[in-house]
This record gives structure tokens, sequence and C-alpha cells, in this order.
């Protein structure tokens, strides 16, 4: 079993470049299915759910060409099936999207619940409430969503919750749906701007994605194109924290400063030196930081997937800090992992306080899911001593080359295999 092993204490320096947007890409590859042509997708991250979803594209008759480590050739000119992959689609979340895709394309669907990250309730009835608006009829007996999309046409959908992923679908859904879709209360996150700007490259008429309305008239047809995905966010904030937990100063390259706000508003309160250019962030630890109080939110407010890393950070600095989680039920399972590093963290509910400046000790621990895996490396960079990380592949499935990203920026971190 791969397992990182870290030797904390080295302040991290230099520069590291962000990789593209996992969860953008893994909505676009879906997304090529409603296009009845060959897309090229540039900016690729190589990752394992980006392995996951190329599969469950090809499994439905995509042709998938690997041009290089971080661009691929999708061709689905000849689809052979609507039935997507149990095996496949159980592994990861973002199987949810083959939905809308398929409504869109075949008028039909079947595809097993998803799989990801384990936060609590993680339901799905927004994104069947948007698809019944549209005119398809749902099952979701017998382990998988079956879904009739002979009558498809365009609505109005109002969803109870901002939900990343109901926006998503159905927007999927309404690409090709005849009429217009008028689609409200929906999530505003960049990685949903960047699907809409995939889907209108390739000849969709969407508009006010970004915003709480995004309106759709419907098209006939989507062609193949060539898109870039943007940078992601909250790799960039991982490593934005790490460089400040480490008490480092380095360059984070290839961001969109401005799909940051939120987060190094936050550094700043803390005291943090950050430095804004075109498309890179400096930060520096220069003077003593405050403790801070977080509370996170859906898009523009401070994300839920840097939580478990802006906790980690916030465990060196003296003071009491409060971390309030306001989208997931249950995303603080891996505080009794960093407590076995010694960290002073009571969670209450949805809440956790932090009591910071203990000194961490490096000890086995576990990833517990993504991005809680980013958090357990931000605490072994700090530990005094050896920490050692397993279930890694949970931190695979959305970091590209993360091992060799910290070694560049002067960590000492290895991957074994033991
Ligand atoms: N919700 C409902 N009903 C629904 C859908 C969602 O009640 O039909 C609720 C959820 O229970 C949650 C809230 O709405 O309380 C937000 O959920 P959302 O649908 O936005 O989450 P998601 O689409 O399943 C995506 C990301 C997550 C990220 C969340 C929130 C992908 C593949 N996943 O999940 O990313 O935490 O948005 O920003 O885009 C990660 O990358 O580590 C990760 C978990």
């Amino acid at each position: 079993m791969e397992k990182l092993v870290i030797n904390g204490g080295k302040p991290l320096k230099g520069e590291v470049a962000i990789s593209g947007a996992k969860n953008a890409v893994v909505a676009i590859i879906p997304a090529v299915l409603l296009v009845n042509g060959v897309c090229k997708i540039e900016n690729v991250p190589d990752i394992s759910d980006v392995d996951s979803i190329l599969k469950m594209v090809e499994s439905l008759g995509a042709k998938v060409n690997k041009l290089d480590k971080n661009t691929v050739e999708i061709d689905c000119t000849s689809l052979k099936t609507y039935i997507a992959d149990r095996d496949l689609a159980l592994k990861m979340r973002a199987s949810y999207y083959l939905m809308g895709a398929l409504i869109g394309r075949f008028r039909k669907a079947v595809v097993p619940p998803p799989g990801g990250c384990n936060f609590g309730v993680r339901p799905i009835d927004q994104h069947i409430k948007g698809f019944e608006a549209l005119g398809c009829v749902t099952d979701c007996a017998e382990g998988e969503v079956r879904i009739d999309a002979k009558k498809l046409h365009g609505s109005s959908v109002f969803f109870d919750v901002v939900s990343v992923g109901a926006t998503i679908n159905v927007m999927l859904a309404a690409a090709l749906a005849p009429g217009k879709t008028i689609m409200e209360n929906v999530a505003k996150e960049p990685h949903v701007v960047d699907l809409a700007n995939f889907l209108n490259s390739m000849g969709a008429n969407i508009k006010g994605a970004g915003t709480d309305v995004i309106k759709i008239e419907g098209v006939k047809e989507l062609k193949g194109g060539t898109y870039t995905i943007i940078p992601d966010q909250i790799e960039a904030g991982t490593y934005m924290s790490a460089i400040i937990a480490s008490r480092g100063d380095a360059v984070v390259k290839n961001v969109i400063p401005k799909h940051l706000d939120a987060i190094t508003a936050k550094f700043v309160e803390m005291g943090v030196t950050v430095e804004e250019f075109d498309d890179s962030i400096r930060v520096a630890v220069e003077k003593p930081l405050k403790q801070i109080n977080v509370k996170t939110l859906p898009y523009p407010g401070f994300p839920t997937d840097l939580q478990p890393q802006m906790l980690a950070l916030l465990l060196t600095v003296d003071g009491q800090s409060v971390v309030s989680e306001g989208v997931w039920d249950s995303r603080f399972q891996y505080v009794e992992e960093l407590k076995k590093l010694g960290a002073d963290v009571f969670v209450q509910g949805k809440r956790a306080v932090i009591h910071g400046g203990n000194t961490l000790k490096g000890t086995d621990v576990v990833a517990t899911d993504l991005r809680a895996g980013a958090s357990m490396i931000i605490a072994g960079l700090i530990a005094e001593g050896k920490t050692k990380i397993s279930d890694i592949r949970h931190i695979d499935r959305g970091y590209e080359h993360i091992v060799d990203k910290l070694k560049s920026l002067g960590a000492d971190i290895e991957r074994i295999d033991e």
C-alpha cells in the first residue's frame, strides 16, 4: 500500500504551478457526451478522478485519445449506450453528471448512485427536481436512477438549496432541450462558469453563469472544438495554506486571483503578506500571525473544500480560532486524525474550536478523504519528526503530482510502498 512520509519543519520556498481544476474537468468531460464531434481539452489535471471519468465516457462508446499528460481528445460521434457502468460510477461523485449529459444526448439515462467523499448524507433531490421540471420521468428504485427524457423541454427551475452538482447537471440536460430554461438560486462557483463557457464555445446558448440566475436557450446540436480548463482554485488554496503553515515565502503560479478572493482575504486578516500579480500570488509570513474565525459558504464565500487545510494552518497560530462548516453536515471527521499529532481541537456539530500554537509531533495518520488528506499533509509539514499518511488514493484523486510539487518547494516528502 502506498503511503506518504513527511519529515516536518522545512519552510516552503520558491514557486509552484497550479494544475487544471478537478471540479471543472469532471463536469466538462461528461459534457463532451453532448457534442456530436471531437473535443480537445487542454490543461487537464493528471489525477485519478480524471482517469475514472474518462473510463466512464469510454465505456459509453466515446473514443479517448490522450495527446499528452494534460491534453485529451474525446470523440463522441458514435456513442453506443445510455447505461453507465456501475463499478465505475460508484467510484466517484461526478459520475452523476452522466445523467444530465445522457439526457441531452439520448433522451434516456440509467446511472447508478454516485460515490465520492463521505460528508454525511449527500442527497440528489435537487438534480431530480430539475430534470423533472424539464419534462423527464425519473425512477430511483433498485439502486439506480432511470430517466426517460422523451418529452425534454425548456422550463423554469428554482432550486431549494444552492448546489454545484444540481446546477451543473440541469445545465447539461437543458443545453439541448428545446425552448428556454431559467434556473434560479444556482451555484456560482468558477467551475459552473467554466462548464457554461465550454458548452457555449461548442455552440450552446447559456447566459448568466456566475450569477444567481442562468438562462439557457436550447440549441439543436453542439459541435467539436478546443477548450482549456481553468486553474484549480482549491489546489491553489491548499499550497498557499501549506506555505503559510510552514512559515515560508513562495509564489503560486497559474491562478486566477479573483477566484481566490475569499481565501486571500482570510490570509490578509491573519497577517500574511499577500502579493497579487496577473496570474500568480506570492504568500509570505513576515510577522506573527493572528487567530481568525472562518465560515464556509457557497462561492463567493470561503470554500468548504479548503476547510480542512485552513484548520491545519490554524493549528500553527497562537490563540483560539473557530471554523464553522456551512455547506456539509459532517465534514470534521478528519479532526480525530489531526489529534493523533497533538492538535488541540474541539468539534461540536458543524463547529470546530482550535487552540493553536501547540507543537505537533509526527505519527501515523489516515487520509480519510481528499481534502482531509491535504490537511494531513499540511500537518505533517509542520509537525516535528516523521508523519506517515496512509490511504493516499484519496489524495491522488484530486492533486496532480503533489509529492514533486511539494519537493520543488523544499519539503521533505516521499511516496513509499509499504
Ligand atoms: N444538496 C441537497 N440536495 C441536492 C444536492 C445537494 O440538499 O440535490 C446539499 C448537500 O447536501 C450540501 C449542499 O447542498 O449540503 C451543497 O452540495 P453540492 O451539491 O453543492 O455539492 P456537490 O456538487 O455534491 C461539489 C464538489 C465538492 C464540494 C461541493 C460544495 C464536485 C465533483 N464536488 O459537490 O467537492 O465540496 O460541491 O462546494 O464538484 C472536493 O472537491 O473535495 C469536493 C468534495
